[in-house]
């Protein structure tokens, strides 16, 4: 190819190629002296913009004003899900107290799906769910209760089924059509993926299928979603998975305990429509003693942890149904205020927690991580009340009115246990 210069001369003669070289001259000196800014801007690859999670211009989907309450299938059931299991389960909650006490929706976690259709949308698994995911979403519906399902923001989920990487959209048009009410959306396969983008992405994609679906992030606290998913998601993982133990860590999952440990310095990221998460329930799994259980619900409940039971509700003892239905500690956990509550006072493994509650009063737990009993004191100092302060206590196990205290409210708490109490003028 003839080089540009002949060819201009070429075309435009001597005169005519002086006065090109001139402009060109003119153009560069320009450029580089007068507008580099304007040049930068063009060029640059990575321009700096605003975080589409943290836009001012966001607006929250409005579900979740208080910590949501239902029932998933994992802690229980694993990958043995089916059906009749979802069925049954909402059998349960619908005629056991549950529905009544506030437990509304029934989540299938991992492993419903079959695989992608010709065009690429999400089927169930044929043997397990014979009669569609739709046929389900209509049966809980009838019973009164919400319908939940999961995916994953990678290619597959954590136990190996289709993921919704790249299918956001459409996976989110499925739901919406199935009558998805919950989607819990896992971080398995992500491999590099950022965080922040994967889950602002489904969370578009369910508000543009038009269905309002509680979106429940499942990406184990590793980017601090806290920090920017209050109008992303409705809750989001503190943690890692929860197991039936009291305390520690056991290969990839931890004990309670030390989940609460993760959880509680988080309350203040969390609020009507967005949650801390610290997992599911595990009351009624394992052989934790009845103490242990109580501990749990009862921390839960304070740190405004959604109330998802994962036990087999349809088999359940009287002991766990107690529990789970006790209501006068889901009424401190469903409080309008919506403040997570968390530890005002520790001293080894003595603690008191406390939760303001939208009337001025206050949840306080004694809870004794001990192996002994041991006497607990709420000072009213701790709560953030004049010693002075008059104040009615109920306590919420027992469900029996205390009467008026002065100043403080001591008791003696079993090994693992808690007491429980309200406080109000
Ligand atoms: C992850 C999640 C769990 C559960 C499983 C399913 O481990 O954290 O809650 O959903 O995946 O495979």
């Amino acid at each position: 190819m003839a080089p540009i210069s002949r060819v201009v001369r070429i075309v435009i003669g001597r005169a005519g190629l002086q006065l090109y070289l001139t402009a060109l001259l003119f153009t560069a000196l320009t450029l580089g002296a007068v507008s580099p800014a304007i040049a930068q801007e063009v060029l640059d690859p990575n321009p700096v913009v605003g975080s589409p999670a943290q836009d001012p211009q966001r607006n929250s989907n409005g579900l979740a004003q208080t910590p949501p309450m239902g029932w998933n299938s994992w802690n229980k059931f694993a990958c043995n899900v089916n059906e009749k299991v979802i069925r049954d389960t909402a059998d349960a909650i619908a005629s056991n107290g549950m529905k009544d006490a506030g437990y509304q929706y029934v989540v299938i976690d991992d492993c419903w799906h079959g695989q992608r259709d010709a065009d690429g949308f999400i089927t169930a698994d044929k043997a397990r769910f014979p009669n569609g995911i739709k046929a389900l979403a209509d049966y809980i519906h009838a019973k009164g209760l919400k319908f939940g399902i999961y995916s994953d923001a990678g290619a597959k989920t954590c136990g190996g089924r289709p993921g919704s990487q790249g299918h956001e959209y459409q996976d989110a048009l499925q739901y919406a059509r199935w009558g998805v009410d919950y989607l819990k959306y896992d971080w398995c396969s992500t491999g590099t993926r950022n965080a922040e983008e994967a889950y602002t992405l489904m969370s578009d994609a369910l508000r543009a299928s038009g269905r309002p679906v509680l979106f429940s992030m499942c990406e184990w606290g590793n980017a601090k979603p806290w920090l920017w998913a209050a109008k992303v998601g409705n809750l989001w993982r503190t943690t890692g998975d929860i197991t039936a133990r009291w305390e520690g860590k056991h290969g990839y999952s931890l004990g309670i305990t030390t989940i609460v440990d993760f959880n509680e310095p988080l309350w203040p990221y969390a609020g009507p429509g967005h949650w801390n998460d610290p997992d599911m329930l595990e009351v009624g799994n394992g052989d934790l003693t009845p103490a242990e259980y109580r501990s749990h619900f009862a921390l839960w409940s304070l740190m405004a942890a959604p109330l998802i039971a994962g036990n087999d509700v349809a088999t359940m003892s009287q002991q766990t149904r107690d529990i789970l239905l006790n209501r006068d500690v889901i009424a401190v956990n469903q409080d309008a205020a919506g403040v997570q509550g968390h530890r005002v006072w520790k001293q080894g493994d003595l603690e008191v927690w406390s939760k303001p509650l939208a009337d001025g009063g206050r949840a306080v737990i004694l809870w004794n991580r001990g192996t002994q009993p041991a006497s607990i004191t709420a000072d009213w100092g701790m709560l953030g009340y004049p010693r002075s302060l008059k104040l009615n206590a109920r306590d919420l196990w027992a469900h029996k009115e205390l009467g008026q205290k002065a100043g403080s409210y001591a008791a003696t708490v079993g090994a693992h246990d808690v007491v429980m109490i309200t406080l109000r003028s």
